[in-house]
């Protein structure tokens, strides 16, 4: 009887080992799997030595002579899509529209399957498109959003003329301000001068902690009951409460009628009077979280990454300095001005490719078997993107490793190759907030380059090279503002 037994039992482990490390059928080439952790080991080992996920897979995807990376973390299939048609493929066609879900993922949104980046079927579409409606109709993508914006620009300039004895880090005073924004439009408020820093540390220590547990607690997730602290999934739960708890404290105030004015948690309060069960006060939560963490670190990064290219190339920061002088003067930037200014509109397009935000984008989830190329995608796989490798390919760009706005424009100074970039996706998942990043990126540099000439402390330039998590962000660095009159 016990020998029927182990032998029943090593029969099936067997069977789950040889299952565990065989591909299915026609699935795209990669690394070999390993029984339990498919093909993490190497996958963590090429992030390692690259830097960064993005570069490691590319790395991956050149050594198996392949567009299309089959891997296996953990337990579950990844694929990584790399050229333009693959791309353009993945992000507009319906199978691939979906979020896979994930012990680890559902931390990236309190806990729950909820909001509106980490779900996919009827809820996404629901609430997608009554978050872009109602965003609009608090004035998201409109007159008033200028207005804000160009209030903020008035604030970084105040700051940076009080402290212009000073070297400033850009960070400080630009993520502060996207974040005021965001805020403004969802919770109708600025958030308090004391309360901002807080804010400001809160979400920069929680995407660390995302980044560090990353590999572990995203493949094993079951480590956090031996190792709550080490894995990271202690700090990760903190910081989720605190979190949960502000804006918890924002949407009572809303209950309370006490906060003035219309925005997007009263427009969502309103609807859970009157509609269906998935609008709920959690639901809430979980769509104000998405837009802080998807619009916040994202825009400010962009503009960080902006002056740290105005500081290396002194040329450059002449040239739009001198565009921006002649065509508008002293008049307060506005988005019109992209009509306009098409020399500043480059160099943002270039700063975009070449520190591309999000490198790999996704994670999408395949909602029923597909094809890519000759390979065979199964249900439920991971697909990433790399849009990083897009935004370098020598096939699309001439001398992609040197940062050239002109590639932007052509001999008449027009507008050209901009349907190559890929910084804000594209189709039904696009990202909805490029209206406000691109007006505030826009708005905010002109209105500092208009004012001030950029240059580095003390003769040392800012490192070129970024630091790239889930997504991109520049080495910490200093600038000095020199007043232009
Ligand atoms: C320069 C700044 C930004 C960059 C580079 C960026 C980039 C992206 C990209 C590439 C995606 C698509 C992901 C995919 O296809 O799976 C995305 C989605 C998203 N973005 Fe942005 N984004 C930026 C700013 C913002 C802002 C300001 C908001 C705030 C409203 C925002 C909210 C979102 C949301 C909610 C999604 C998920 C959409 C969905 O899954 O349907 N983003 N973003």
């Amino acid at each position: 009887m016990l020998a029927t037994l182990v032998a029943v039992l090593l029969i099936t482990i067997l069977g789950y080992i040889i299952n565990s490390v065989s591909k299915p059928r026609k699935f795209p080439p990669g690394p070999n799997w390993y029984p339990f952790v498919g093909s993490s080991a190497i996958a963590q080992k090429v992030t390692l030595q690259h830097g960064s996920q993005w570069k490691g897979f590319a790395h991956l995807a050149k050594e198996y002579s392949t567009q299309v990376l089959g891997l296996k973390l953990g337990s579950e299939l990844v694929v990584v899509v790399f050229g333009e048609k693959n791309l353009r493929k993945v992000f507009t066609e319906k199978e691939y529209e979906g979020r896979p879900d994930s012990f680890f993922i559902r931390q990236r949104c309190l806990g729950k399957r909820l909001g509106i980046t980490f779900v996919d079927g009827p809820l996404w579409k629901e609430h997608r498109q009554f978050t872009v409606k109602n965003l609009k109709n608090v004035g998201f993508g409109k007159t008033a959003m200028e207005k804000e914006i160009q209030a903020e620009l008035g604030y970084i300039l105040e700051h940076i003329d009080k402290n212009k004895t000073k070297t400033i880090n850009p960070k400080v005073i630009l993520a502060a301000s996207v974040l005021n924004i965001l805020w403004k439009f969802t919770a109708g408020e600025r958030i308090k001068e004391d309360r901002l820093q807080y804010v400001i540390d809160l979400f920069s220590k929680r995407s660390k902690a995302f980044s560090i547990a990353g590999g572990w607690l995203n493949q094993w997730p079951w480590i956090r009951f031996i190792f709550p602290n080490l894995s990271g999934y202690t700090l990760i739960k903190n910081l989720n409460q605190q979190i949960s708890d502000i804006i918890e404290e924002t949407v009572t105030k809303h209950k309370d009628r006490v906060v003035p004015g219309s925005d997007f948690i009263y427009s969502f309060l309103d609807e859970i009077n009157d509609s269906n069960g998935s609008f709920h006060e959690e639901q809430l939560k979980a769509i104000c979280l998405d837009i802080l963490i998807a619009g916040a670190q994202t825009t400010s990064n962009v503009l960080e990454f902006a002056i740290l290219s105005l500081i290396r190339n002194k040329d450059i920061q002449e040239k739009v300095y001198n565009e921006v002088h002649t065509i508008i003067g002293d008049d307060t930037p506005c988005w019109n001005d992209t009509n306009r200014l098409l020399y500043t509109v480059a160099f943002l397009f270039e700063v975009q490719r070449f520190y591309t935000i999000v490198p790999l984008a996704g994670p999408r989830r395949v909602l029923e078997e597909t094809t890519i190329e000759d390979y065979v995608i199964p249900k439920n796989t991971t697909v990433l993107l790399s849009i990083g490798d897009v935004h370098f390919s020598p096939d699309l760009w001439d001398e992609p490793n040197k940062f050239k706005p002109e590639r932007f424009l052509d001999s008449s100074g027009k507008l050209v190759n901009t349907e190559h970039f890929y910084g804000f996706g594209l189709g039904r998942r696009r990202c909805p907030g490029d209206s406000l990043a691109k007006s505030f990126i826009f708005i905010v540099l002109v209105g500092i380059v208009q004012k001030y000439k950029i240059e580095c402390e003390n003769g040392v330039l800012p490192a070129e090279e970024p630091i790239i998590g889930l997504i991109s962000g520049a080495r910490p660095f200093t600038a000095e503002f020199i007043p232009r009159f």
